[in-house]
């Protein structure tokens, strides 16, 4: 196997699932009434695995073999699902529930997006290698269920103004019905401009006709790209209101919402905080691209806490895709990551506790075990995935360490005390500083208990490393 990144395993490796089930990924998922439902049960254990709602409400099936649950609900109203799952060595049970409203993403969306991996190179044949190996490497059991292509799909507009895929993709629905057969979702990406930052063509004047194209494709998401909205429209019309910043973004809504399938609105225009709700976005950009650096890893959440306020239940911060595996596609070539391995357990972290979308944007099918592991912690992305919806916040920030807290819908608290230091260093945190109350203390990436600490909590952090635990009563 060829190796990206490290190949060294940190004090923090987690374990590897056991041969028991145990039932991952969200436990709420909205659906619109007569949207089509497309979810799939994440579990880990030794395969086969059986699958099975205890209840399942008369409008939905289930397949017992791949856990994918389809069907379509006509009205709005709450569907608490009771699903188990089986094998030889025992059994999990955990409860869905389905909000059949107009909420999507009650959950921060997960899965894989071409543009770090790959950037303009992204082909139908390296997402088809990349969403198998989510499938292979057991990705999805933990989750991950999205596979988006990012820049670099399209090709020209045909004589009807439609806009076609280029050669790399010879068959967009094939791929889409691919993806979907194997209990993925599927989702592309465009720009609100004449062109996107890649300079290929983007949707403006053309929103319903892309739209159009977009349903026939079975999509599930869309990245909706500001690029040359900003200097070719936007800029030029000199309207700075906040009804101008929105238009665009509307104007794709529109006939989003016409189309009988859920779509998840991805928006990147970094001034959404004040009108994002307005255009119907389920995720908004607040920061630049992201890097395999320190710098930008280390300060990113420090400069997101103020807007925690902003961030519900189906409409997130996006903090950009995780660099965490091979990285640089942006320049053409992927190459190994810069990032140490303390430091991709930080940048997992700290995702993990804002609660932003996860994106894995590496090359999974060249992803060493490092990285596949990294990925893999059911309870660390349990964080990410707490239907409270709450983001961390920064309660403690010195020049040495941060500290976040977490409050889960449990009414139990997540804690990360991050290393900014080169060296190891200790640190002691009182309970009474994070408002919150002591108790048993779980190691998160360990997923080991360590005991009962009623005032204070000292542990050794690694250089520019996490620890990443759970307190409860
Ligand atoms: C940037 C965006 C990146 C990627 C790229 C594609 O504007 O921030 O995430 O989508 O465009 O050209």
């Amino acid at each position: 196997m060829k190796l990206f990144g490290p190949k060294a395993q940190t004090i923090s490796s987690p374990p590897a699932p056991g041969k028991i089930p145990r039932i991952n990924g969200t436990t709420v998922f909205g659906v619109r009434p007569n949207s089509p439902l497309v979810f799939k049960i994440a579990a880990t254990g030794e395969k086969p695995l059986e699958y099975k709602v205890l209840n399942l409400p008369q409008e939905l099936a289930v397949d017992s073999k791949t856990g994918m649950i389809s069907g379509k609900f006509s009205k709005e109203g709450i569907h608490i699902l009771k699903i188990r799952v089986t094998n030889k060595s025992g059994k999990a049970e955990k409860e869905l529930t389905i909000h059949v409203g107009q909420t999507l993403a009650l959950t921060p969306p997960m899965g894989w997006n071409s543009w770090n991996a790959f950037g303009e190179s992204v082909s139908q044949e390296k997402v088809k290698a990349v969403a198998q190996t989510m499938i292979d490497k057991g990705l999805v059991d933990h989750g991950w269920s999205y596979v988006n292509i990012d820049d670099g799909w399209q090709g020209a507009r045909n004589a009807k103004g439609i806009l076609e895929p280029n050669e790399k993709f010879p068959d967009m629905k094939g791929l889409s019905d691919w993806i979907h057969s194997q209990g993925l979702k599927f989702g592309i990406y465009s720009s609100p401009g004449p062109t996107t930052c890649l300079g290929l063509p983007g949707s403006w004047q053309y929103e319903e006709k892309d739209a159009a194209t977009w349903a026939g494709w079975d999509i599930d998401y869309l990245k909706y790209d500001l690029c040359s909205y900003k200097w070719d429209i936007f800029d030029k019309a000199g309207d700075t209101s906040q009804t101008a910043w929105m238009k665009p973004f509307l104007s794709m809504r529109k006939p989003l919402d016409a189309i009988p399938r859920d779509i998840v609105y991805s928006i990147c225009s970094y001034n959404t905080i004040p009108w994002a709700a307005k255009v119907g976005a389920n995720l908004t950009r607040l920061l630049g691209d992201n890097r395999d650096e320190w710098m930008p890893i280390s300060t990113s959440g420090s400069k997101i806490d103020k807007y925690w306020a902003h961030q519900r239940p189906g409409l997130w911060n996006d903090e950009d895709l995780l660099v965490v595996g091979s990285s640089g596609g942006w320049e053409g070539k992927a190459r190994p990551n810069h990032l140490t391995p303390d430091e991709q357990y930080f940048h997992m972290s700290l995702w993990s506790l804002l609660a932003t979308p996860l994106f894995i944007s590496c090359d999974l099918a060249a992803a060493d075990d490092f990285t596949i592991s990294l990925l893999s912690n059911d309870e660390v992305i349990e964080v990410n995935q707490d239907p409270l919806g709450q983001p961390a916040r920064l309660k403690i920030n010195t020049p040495e360490y941060q500290v976040w807290v977490k409050e889960l819908e449990d009414g139990t608290n997540a804690v990360g005390i991050f290393n900014l230091k080169n060296e190891h260093q200790n640190v002691t945190v009182k309970w009474s500083d994070l408002s919150i109350n002591g108790g048993k203390v779980r190691d998160l990436w360990r997923q080991k208990n360590l005991g009962k600490f009623t005032t204070e909590f000292t542990t050794e952090v690694t250089p520019h490393g996490v620890t990443l635990i759970k307190i409860s009563r």
